[in-house]
């Protein structure tokens, strides 16, 4: 039998494969709660990042819908605004021309009737196909209604052979396995999985895309990556600011639906994975939703050893004064609302058997600073006697995904000095030295990605079931809650979790 051949037309070098940034083609891009926050200080400027880097097609719109009433001057007044820290230039100018604005009830089949004759009109101007990006940026509540209405008003299909439509939703996706399925079924009724985008931003980070990069673009790394000689792993989501303006949101979710359903388990898939087939979006989810399945507390102990549950009490961050989570605006006086929590969790497979995976995240925390702590184990014996195998720090291998973005590795030493001298040093990669630039904003890659139809960071249906169906027993028999200062780096229980297994936090305020 001749031998199966592959063929290759060409293969593109390291820099040619950069450079294959694809402008995706002109399309319209209407936002749902165009009045609101996330629109004014996340979507409109990261689209207008990707305006700067030429990165969005010549020819777009944005129209934002929402409730209050306001003309399409008034609206490119309010976007003018909200880019106006990042200088006002021609380009600025331009991007807010392409800004207009719809106002009407998200539940009046009116509206919709006023959106086909609006986008009928932009679509024509720019010449867009009807390629069609709808973007949910309203409170939870309203996309089933919203959805449902874009399916009724026939709004889910493109028209013309080569357009597209596709959807994007926010996070949260729900707020429980039985709410996320709800909320996929009635998404599902009208638009096809391949047009669904559900956003987590953290997976537009940069850093968080890197861990696929290093884990599986360097050969050193997976023949340790394992229970052989990995002894845990850490993953620290930490905020110094409180809930803000957001309580409303808030005192619903909690730190574990606002955190950890989503951006921690991210982090701990992308870690924990087995190689995917490709980077084709399906072989990537596809290892992702394995890494949820095999999730569960270690086995034969007590469940309320596993989980802690924090609120911020009053405190200081920076030697500045701040109240605690019940003395916020718009939160009641006797929230049970956790802003805090700390999970430790096993992945029960053959590569991760019986490797603890300690998870926290917490607002009002003493720094800002997302970090993955892969901590290896000891040596198996020393040659350095008297000095023992246990006195000598393991290598600490730390994804720094925010601030001071990079990778460090620490590891042991020889100290100057008699024979014996120790000392732990760090081997660092520092994203801005290295490319002299900071990392781009998060969202500006998802957008792109939505517009050139790559679905790889995206959630996909099953991951996110996964996710709910580990939680909801931790949400529906909720541990008591414990206080903390704020400024402080949250509960003592949240040490003990880690401690009373002989470990400790690897991020401290020190590190
Ligand atoms: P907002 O609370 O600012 O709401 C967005 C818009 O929705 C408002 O401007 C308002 O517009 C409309 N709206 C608000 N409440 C209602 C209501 N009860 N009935 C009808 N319309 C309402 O939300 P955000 O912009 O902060 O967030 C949007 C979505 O993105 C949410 O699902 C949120 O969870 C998610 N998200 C937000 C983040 C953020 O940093 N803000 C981060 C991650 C996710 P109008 O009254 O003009 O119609
Ligand atoms: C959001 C949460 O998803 O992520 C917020 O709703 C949180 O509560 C934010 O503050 C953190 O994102 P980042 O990118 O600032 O770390």
């Amino acid at each position: 039998m001749p031998a199966a051949t592959a063929t290759v037309s060409h293969v593109f070098t390291k820099e040619e494969l950069c450079l294959m940034e694809k402008v995706p083609a002109s399309c319209g891009i209407v936002i749902f709660g165009a009045s609101g926050d996330l629109t004014h200080r996340k979507l409109l400027p990261a689209l207008l990042t990707l305006s700067l880097e030429n990165l969005l097609p010549k020819d777009f719109y944005i129209l934002g819908v929402a409730r209050s009433p306001m003309s399409d001057e008034q609206f490119q007044a309010t976007v003018a605004e909200s880019l106006k820290s990042l200088g006002m230039t021609k380009i600025q100018q331009d991007f807010a021309k392409h800004c207009f604005y719809l106002f009407g009830d998200y539940q009046d089949p009116q509206t919709y009737e006023k959106l086909r004759q609006r986008m009928g009109d932009l679509d024509a101007q720019y010449q867009t196909s009807c390629r069609r990006l709808f973007y949910l940026a309203t409170p939870q509540v309203l996309y089933q209604g919203i959805v449902t209405q874009l399916g009724k008003m026939g709004f889910a299909d493109s028209r013309q052979p080569e357009g597209w439509v596709r959807l994007v939703v926010e996070k949260p996706f729900g707020s429980s396995l039985s709410t996320a399925e709800a909320l996929h079924s009635s998404i599902r009724r009208v638009f096809r999985e391949r047009q669904i985008y559900r956003i987590d931003h953290y997976l537009g980070k940069e850093t968080v895309q890197n861990i696929l990069m290093f884990r599986f673009a360097n050969a050193i790394y997976d023949p340790v990556w394992n229970n052989k000689y990995i002894d845990h792993v850490q993953i620290t989501a930490a905020e110094s600011a409180g809930v803000e303006h957001r309580a409303g949101y808030y005192e619903q979710a909690g730190a574990l639906r606002d955190m950890f359903q989503n951006h921690l388990f991210q982090l701990l898939s992308l870690i924990a994975m087995e190689p995917p087939a490709s980077m084709v979006a399906d072989a990537v989810r596809d290892e992702k939703s394995k890494v949820m399945a095999s999730l569960m507390f270690p086995r034969d102990r007590d469940w309320e050893d596993q989980v802690v549950r924090g609120q911020y009490e009053a405190g200081a961050i920076d030697d500045e004064v701040v109240v605690g989570y019940r003395q916020e605006p718009g939160v009641k006086q006797d929230s049970g609302t956790e802003t805090f929590a700390a999970l430790k969790v096993e992945i029960d497979n053959w590569r991760w058997h019986g490797v603890p995976f300690y998870l926290r995240s917490g607002k009002r925390l003493a720094t800002r600073v997302t970090d993955i702590a892969v901590v290896f184990k000891h040596v198996p014996a020393s040659i350095f006697r008297p000095l023992m195998a246990e006195q000598m720090s393991p290598n600490i291998l730390h994804f720094r995904i925010q601030p001071n973005e990079g990778i460090f590795l620490r590891f042991e030493a020889k100290h100057p000095g008699p024979k014996l001298c120790m000392s732990s040093v760090t081997m660092q990669f520092d994203y801005e030295e290295s490319f002299g630039i900071r990392p781009p904003e998060a969202y500006a890659r998802l957008f792109h990605d939505v517009m050139i139809g790559d679905q790889t960071l995206f959630s996909r249906e099953d991951w996110l079931e996964l996710s709910w169906k580990f939680l909801d027993p931790i949400l529906e028999n909720p541990v008591d809650l414990s206080d903390y200062p704020a400024g402080s780096w949250g509960p003592k229980e949240a040490d003990d979790i880690i401690t009373r297994d002989g470990r400790q936090w690897q991020i401290t305020s020190s590190s």
